[in-house]
Formats: structure tokens, sequence, C-alpha cells
């Protein structure tokens, strides 16, 4: 009998994770699911399920090493391997760096950068020892790591997500581990909602394709990366923005 793939989402009870682990299901992956709201991540359990694929769910906050640490010792036990790794889960508490508070700082920081760090070293063992000798990790960036108004945290974190996501590239080829990160442009999902209609139709003039995009377009390039087709991509940023960030903005 064929194995299957599986694969750890974090932040997957909404948004780009949720859309994420069913796309993975929907191309034969069991889902590792890990968020901190279990109740949301029940229901996107339900949903990989009627897929028929194997769903383990875990409550975790990705910015504490110790829960992460825990994290990767249960899924060892429970699960036994891990073929893809999917760095999502992130939050956003803008302010123009005049008003920042530290704690705006520290906390996007913790979660989106160091989340990312911890989650990675907690399964590291079970991806350079994958059977297959091979393995993706994909991590979440965005256009935002470029810089971006009013984002001084956020940016900060993602610019070091992308940084990582290359040096892993580095350290885990021998080991048929593969590193990207995907940087999406403005997405509809609960992290956009706060954004004010008018900035958000701001925006979407902005957008060479005139939209926002949805979940699923990201969730597209993500099952992709993480997919053996993509086994000899590694160390790249893939923007997917509906071409905001390409040409010169000011004409
Ligand atoms: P979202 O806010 O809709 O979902 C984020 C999920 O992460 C939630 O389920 C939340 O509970 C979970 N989460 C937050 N903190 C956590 C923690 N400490 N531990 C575990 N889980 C935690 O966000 P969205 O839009 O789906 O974003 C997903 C990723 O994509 C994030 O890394 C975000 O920075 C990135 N991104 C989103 C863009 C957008 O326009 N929505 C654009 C560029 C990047």
């Amino acid at each position: 009998m064929k194995i299957s793939r599986i694969a750890l989402v974090t932040g997957a009870a909404r948004g780009i994770g949720a859309a994420t682990s069913i796309e993975l299901a929907k191309q034969g992956c069991d889902l590792i699911l890990c968020d901190l709201e279990v109740t949301s991540l029940a229901e996107i359990q339900k949903k990989v399920q009627s897929l028929g694929r194997k769903v383990w769910t875990y409550a975790c906050d990705v910015g504490s090493h110790e829960n992460t640490k825990a994290l990767g010792e249960k899924i060892r036990t429970d699960c036994g391997r891990l073929d893809v790794l999917v760095n999502n889960a992130g939050i956003t508490k803008d302010g123009l760096l005049v008003k920042m508070a530290e704690a705006q700082f520290d906390d996007v920081i913790r979660i989106n950068l160091k989340g990312v760090f911890n989650v990675t070293q907690a399964v590291l063992p079970l991806l350079t020892g994958n059977p297959d000798k091979q393995a993706a990790i994909v991590n979440l960036a965005s256009v935002a790591w470029m810089g971006n108004i009013g984002q001084t945290n956020y940016s900060a974190a993602k610019a070091g997500v992308v940084g990582m996501t290359a040096t892993w590239a580095l350290e885990f080829a021998r080991f048929g581990v593969t590193s990207n990160a995907v940087a999406p442009g403005f997405i509809r999902t609960p992290m956009t909602e706060k954004v004010p209609p008018e900035i958000r139709e701001k925006f979407v003039q902005k957008i060479p394709l005139k939209r926002m995009g949805e979940p699923e377009d990201i969730a597209a390039l993500i099952a992709f990366l993480a997919s053996p087709a993509a086994r000899y991509i590694t160390g790249q940023c893939i923007e997917i923005d509906g071409g905001l960030t390409v040409g010169i903005s000011a004409i």
C-alpha cells in the first residue's frame, strides 16, 4: 500500500492556512493542523476528513518555543513522519514607527519570525530524516518584506522569513529538503477584513489584475511547491500578488 505524504500547516483554522490544508488534502496528503483557535480548527478538520484524508489537530502557539517543542514530540509519536511543513501562522499589528509600541513590535516578531524558527526547528529531524529523502518547507512571507508604510514590525519579520528560507535551502539540500517562500499581495482573509473598505478599494486599484487574491490562489502555489513536481525549486521567494509588485508603481 502506498504511504500517504503528511503535511503540517500552522495557522490552519482559517484564511490561507485553511485553504492550503484543503488543497493539500485534495492532492492526497494527510494533514496535521495546528492553531490557537481550536473551535474553527475542528471545522477544517471535518472538511479534510470528508476528502478521505487522516487528520491530527493540535492547539499550539507557534511563538512559544516550549509549545512547539512539545508539538514536534507529539508529531513524532502520533504520526511518525513528515513530508511537508507550511509555516503559515501570522498576525499584523500595524502602525507608523512614530507611534509603534514595543509590544506591537515584539508580538509580530515573536509569532511571524520566531514562530517560523520554532516550528521548523521542532520538526526538523522528521524532515531531514524523511524516508523518501524528499520533503518541502514552504514559508509564508509577504510582498511587505520589501517595505510597506505602517508595517515596520511585519516587514522586518517577513524579510527575516525570506532570509531564513534561503539559509535553510542551503542547510537542508543534502537531505533532499527544499525550502521556499511565497509572498502574497493583498488576499481576502480575516487578516485583511480589518482594513477599512476605502483603503482596500485603493489597494485593488493598484493591482494590475484588479482584484484581491483569494486564499485558494495562494493555496495552489503552496501545494505546488510542496509537491514532488517542485523538487528542483529551492531557496526561492515567489511573489503572488496579481502583478502588484511588477513595474514602476509611480506611473
Ligand atoms: P488569518 O488572520 O486569516 O489567519 C491566521 C491564522 O493563524 C489564524 O487561524 C490564527 O488563529 C493563526 N495564528 C495566529 N497566531 C498564532 C499563533 N501564535 N500560533 C498558532 N496559530 C496562530 O491570516 P491569513 O491572511 O490567512 O494569513 C496567513 C499567512 O499569510 C500569514 O503569515 C500572513 O502574514 C501571510 N500573508 C497574508 C496576506 C493577506 O493579504 N491576507 C498577505 C501576505 C501574507
